[in-house]
């Protein structure tokens, strides 16, 4: 695999690939010194023309970790302010003679043009309401370290999924691996056409709440509305947020998601967040090991890993 730009691209049985793989590296990010040589000598540049936290932290963690050279790419201080266009930009970057290309931008599409542009292999960290596949690949891995399988899990994603990529990608994945997915929005919320999404619709969160194994929230998207699509945030609240007394009525092994950055008091209460059911800041740590698994799978040749990682010998 040259790129990861959508988790189409992988299908179920590279998504599966991914998992295993991604074992071996939850492993090495639990040793004292928690780095492999796997990438030395490879070089992978974040090119994030949109704000990230987690996102962009975690692709710069694995890539140390499996020693790859890292640069970071921030459009403020470079030549982008002076006007510099895409495609001489991501140019210039290529001409270095990087390995990977770890891109964020607003628009839908950018990954796939900058992959037609460049020799680097091209990781798409979230282009606009598009996809976030690496999101996806943490999300199932986290739901499968919990539950084994997510074969026959009943998921709900609930609240702004118009304007979510992580809901695009996290359909498609669970989708693969066998869940049955659920969206619980207002009409507003939801995209104009769901043809073609292997998903059932419910437009309240009570309704399907008991009989959920996983409730997934997402954060409103507030910065990619142009219109008032809701009343109010505690309406919205009311009608779809995890609430306690909400998290109350989940079952006893439940999970409880989201990708972060949380609106506490919007779709998550504080009290649901720190459940003892709440699986996001496992999310966060395996994100890590995820993207390692990622970069590995697109750079890595395997040959001079260190042992114990059996499976990973495997695979090379
Ligand atoms: C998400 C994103 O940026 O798509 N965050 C993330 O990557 N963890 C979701 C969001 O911004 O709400």
């Amino acid at each position: 695999m040259k790129h990861l730009l959508e988790v189409a691209d992988l299908g179920a049985d590279g998504i599966d690939q991914v998992l295993r793989l991604t074992d071996s590296f939850v492993e090495v990010s639990g040793r004292t010194i928690p780095k492999v040589p796997a990438l030395r000598g490879k070089t992978v540049v974040s090119l994030f023309y949109e704000d990230s936290t987690r996102t962009r932290l975690s692709f710069e963690t694995a890539a140390k970790r499996l020693s790859a050279d890292t640069m970071s790419f921030s459009v403020s201080s470079s030549s982008v302010s002076k006007g510099e266009g895409l495609r001489d930009t991501v140019e210039t970057i290529d001409a270095m003679g990087v390995d990977a290309i770890v891109v964020r931008h607003k628009s839908s599409g950018v990954p796939w043009r900058i992959a037609s542009w460049v020799r680097a292999s091209v990781v798409n960290a979230g282009d606009g309401w598009h996809e976030h596949p690496t999101q996806a690949l943490l999300d199932c891995y986290t739901i499968r370290s919990r539950r084994g399988s997510l074969d026959g899990l009943r998921i709900a994603i609930v609240g702004d999924i118009a304007h979510s990529r992580v809901a695009r990608s996290d359909v498609t994945a669970f989708a693969a691996l066998g869940a049955s997915v659920t969206l619980v929005a207002p009409p507003t919320l939801l995209p104009p056409s769901l043809e073609g999404w292997p998903v059932q619709v419910c437009h309240r969160l009570d309704e399907v709440l008991g009989g959920l194994d996983v409730v997934y929230l997402l954060r409103l998207q507030r910065e990619r509305m142009t219109e008032a699509l809701i009343p109010s945030l505690r309406e919205y609240r009311t009608l779809y947020g995890l609430t306690a007394e909400r998290a109350g009525r989940l079952r006893p092994d439940a999970l409880i998601m989201h990708p972060g950055p949380m609106n506490r008091g919007v779709e998550i209460d504080a009290e649901a967040a720190g459940d003892a059911r709440s699986v996001i800041t496992a999310q966060v740590a395996n994100g890590v090991a995820v993207r390692m698994a990622v970069l590995y799978l697109l750079l890595g040749s395997g040959a001079d890993l260190v042992a114990p990682l059996p499976e990973l010998a495997a695979q090379a």
